[in-house]
């Protein structure tokens, strides 16, 4: 069955929540495990504002929804803030699409990164992004203000061993 990438439409916002809990499993068994529980975390008007903007792509087999993207822009920055496959799905290139998806989404935007932040050592997050072609930032004062900010908020919520990574587009 072929994969397709497209903006999301209303009909594809229940499922989102879904979406995000059945990707969140892999984390067990991760340094990370308690986060399996802790999803979905965005509320359904946070994602129809998105979806209103063109900032949610989905990814679609057939006509199961198997993966989405939340985008932002940040002056000449995109900014991956979700990015979800459910285990069902995962390992069949599907988050390397949206991945490809979103930075093409970013170059559309006249954006000349694409950033992010995520776990260092969790194997499916940081070393996942770097074999993609991301490099992790310095997280000092040349960080921008919309990476610096969800770092310090994700350290606030409990989080640790998280960077901040950018690719050239
Ligand atoms: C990150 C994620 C979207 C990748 O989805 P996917 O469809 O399984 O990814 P792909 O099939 O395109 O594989 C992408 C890469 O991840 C690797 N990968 C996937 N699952 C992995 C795992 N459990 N352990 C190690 N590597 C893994 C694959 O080997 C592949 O690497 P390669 O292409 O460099 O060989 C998915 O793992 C996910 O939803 N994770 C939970 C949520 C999350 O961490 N989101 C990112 C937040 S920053």
């Amino acid at each position: 069955m072929t994969v397709s990438i497209r903006s999301a439409l209303p009909n594809d916002l229940p499922r989102i929540p879904d979406l995000e809990r059945e990707a969140a499993q892999r984390f067990r068994g991760t340094t990370q495990g308690a986060l399996a529980d802790a999803a979905p975390s965005m509320t359904e008007p946070f994602l129809r504002r998105a979806l209103q903007a063109d900032r949610l792509l989905v990814a679609e087999e057939g006509e199961t929804l198997c993966g989405f993207a939340l985008l932002d822009q940040c002056g000449t920055d995109g900014w991956l803030q979700e990015f979800d496959v459910p285990l069902a799905f995962g390992g069949q290139g599907i988050g390397r699409a949206l991945l490809a998806f979103s930075c093409a989404w970013a170059r559309g935007r006249g954006c000349r990164r694409l950033t992010l932040t995520t776990f260092r050592n969790v194997p499916f997050n940081a070393p996942f992004y770097t074999r993609f072609g991301f490099a992790e930032l310095v997280a000092d004062e040349t960080l921008p203000a919309h990476l610096r900010n969800a770092l310090a908020q994700e350290e606030a919520a409990g989080l640790g061993d998280r960077c901040a990574m950018a690719l050239d587009l």
